[in-house]
């Protein structure tokens, strides 16, 4: 309790030494957009990118998240809100081909980047061949993390043939391999609270071919 009344002074230190800064810097968009507290709205902000190979123009504030931005603002509520903090993997989605927590990221930062969502990958008559392996595998109970499964899956391959290394990489400087020990390293972000873990690596090593996820890492 006594620790409040300096928080609080420690709060209005960093907004006075903000509008200090706009005064010296003449940095109008400082001065013109003071730091929104809690609960105020801040102006929007345009925001432009392409989504699952469409345009996609929106008017956000400036702190809606991406995940926000994708299930509210355009409606594709396959990518799922999980912890809403960066520790589930219930979220992932890929940008410019990269996969990210679109919980940790905000919209606005995301300005002309290609996103792709679990809706981008297949369809129920085409599916994405990690899709097609999570559906013969059982790679899932409830299915809540599939989407954010699915979506890291198809970065980690594409990750091991670019030669991005892991932490279980015996000699960093060879090419990863797609064993089941990579796999797992690399999916290790993405918690399935169903515990479905043997069947994704399953579904993962079909896709790989079964020969190269046997071999040792
Ligand atoms: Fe984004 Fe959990 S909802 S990591
Ligand atoms: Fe239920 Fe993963 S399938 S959380």
């Amino acid at each position: 309790m006594s620790d409040l009344p300096k928080l609080e002074i420690s709060r209005r230190g960093v907004l006075a030494g903000t509008a200090v800064t706009a005064v010296l810097t003449g940095n109008p968009a400082l001065g013109a957009h003071p730091t929104p507290t809690q609960g105020e709205a801040a102006p929007p902000m345009p925001v432009r990118f392409t989504v699952n190979g469409q345009d996609q123009r929106l008017s956000l504030d400036p702190r809606t998240t991406l995940l926000d931005a994708l299930r509210e603002h355009l409606h594709l509520t396959g990518t799922k809100k999980g912890c809403d903090h960066g520790q589930c993997g219930a979220c992932t989605v890929l940008a410019n081909g990269r996969r990210i927590n679109a919980c940790l990221s905000l919209a606005v930062m995301h300005e002309g980047d290609e996103i792709t969502t679990i809706e981008g990958l297949g369809t129920p008559e085409k599916l994405h061949p990690i899709q097609a392996a999570f559906v013969k595998y059982d790679g899932y109970q409830c299915g809540y993390c599939t989407p954010g499964q699915i979506c890291s899956a198809v970065a980690v391959l594409d990750e091991i043939a670019r030669g991005v290394p892991s932490h279980v990489q015996a000699d960093l400087m060879a090419a990863p391999r797609p064993t089941n020990l990579e796999l797992r390293e690399r999916m290790s972000g993405n918690i399935c609270r169903c515990g479905a873990y043997s069947n994704i690596a399953e579904a993962l090593a079909e896709v790989v071919g079964p020969a190269a996820a046997g071999a040792k890492a």
